[in-house]
């Protein structure tokens, strides 16, 4: 089998370190680095969180370069209130031996890319700051990036930071602006889909029959997100970054539709809001396929296997 190579710019995030953890639990994905960004937390505590759930996992190899400290025009909205303080809930990681690289993430993004146009994919799961820049400082980035898949927005469903808009598009809309009319050829995987992949307390309590640094790190950084998810009236906490490699563990789980997506960027209340244009009633021509079914029970079922099998690895 050949493995994707991906890279996966992120702000963790506890569904973030989930993500990596995955990423590093499946054959089918090379992941080559991770390029950091301000978003559930600070640039600082997500760029220590990349290096810390790395080093967990026993892949203090792959390359962390940190990236944004803000959005493009809104303010900082990084919070302790779902992820903790530190980002990654009640787990206590200790300080990762690795620092990350010198270059700034638009100018790795922009390095590595450039270097083998069109071999590597990029995994966007938190604001898009870092991806607006590079398509602006480097006009040959967009034309580089083999396929980008965004965990981000909500077409038919709610929002989850305001009544109509998710988070990651939230924190930096034109950054989002940007990306989406990029031309990059982009997989959005909207709140439509990530609420339908939800972990509960008894999936964690399967993953703790196997004594594991990994399973007691996956325990202590969801336990928080589980228990407000919970006060919100969800049945538990929605895996919404882990479900970006369904694209390439279980595409089959997904079913994607092609069609014109953009953003709200007006400063009024929808700002952020995301919206497609399944009837083609605006006549502008489609820029994503957007994932708006997925058999999510099957998604948790594969998660919580890799988990099983990445707790055996690592001891
Ligand atoms: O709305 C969910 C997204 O916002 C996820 O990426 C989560 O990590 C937060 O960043
Ligand atoms: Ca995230």
């Amino acid at each position: 089998m050949t493995s994707t190579r991906i890279i996966i710019d992120t702000d963790p995030g506890v569904d973030d370190a989930l993500t990596i953890l995955l990423a590093l639990a499946s054959p089918e994905i090379e992941l080559e680095a991770l390029t950091t960004t301000q978003g559930n937390v600070t640039i600082e505590n997500a760029t220590r969180n990349a290096l810390s759930v790395l080093e967990l996992a026993g892949a203090a190899n792959i390359p962390v370069a940190r990236g944004s400290s803000l959005p493009l025009v809104q303010p900082l909205r990084a919070s302790g209130l779902v992820h903790g303080i530190t980002g990654l809930g009640r787990s206590n990681l200790p300080e990762p031996k690795n620092k990350p690289l010198a270059p700034h993430a638009i100018d790795f993004l922009i390095e590595r890319f450039l270097a083998e146009p069109g071999e590597l994919s990029l995994f966007a799961i938190g604001p898009l700051t870092n991806l607006a820049l590079a398509i602006r400082k480097e006009p040959r980035f967009a034309k580089s990036v083999r396929e980008l898949v965004i965990m981000g927005g909500a077409i038919r469903e709610g929002g989850n930071v305001t009544p109509l808009a998710e988070f990651n598009i939230y924190v930096d809309p034109h950054a989002a602006h940007i990306v989406f009319h990029s031309g990059i050829p982009i997989i959005l995987i909207p709140l439509d889909v990530t609420h339908k992949c939800i972990l509960n307390q008894a999936h964690i309590d399967r993953l703790a029959r196997i004594e594991s640094p990994i399973s007691r790190f996956i325990a202590d950084a969801v336990a928080d997100y589980l228990k407000i998810s919970l006060e919100w009236g969800q049945a538990g906490c929605a895996l919404h970054d882990p479900l970006t490699l369904a694209t390439i563990i279980a595409p089959d789980l997904l079913t994607l539709r092609e069609c014109a997506v953009d953003v709200d960027i007006s400063t009024g209340v929808s700002m952020g809001k995301t919206f497609a244009d399944f009837t083609n009633r605006a006549g502008i021509s489609a820029n994503m396929k957007v994932a708006m079914e997925v058999r999510g029970g099957e998604f948790i079922d594969l998660f919580l296997q890799r988990m099983e099998n990445l707790s055996r690895a690592v001891v």
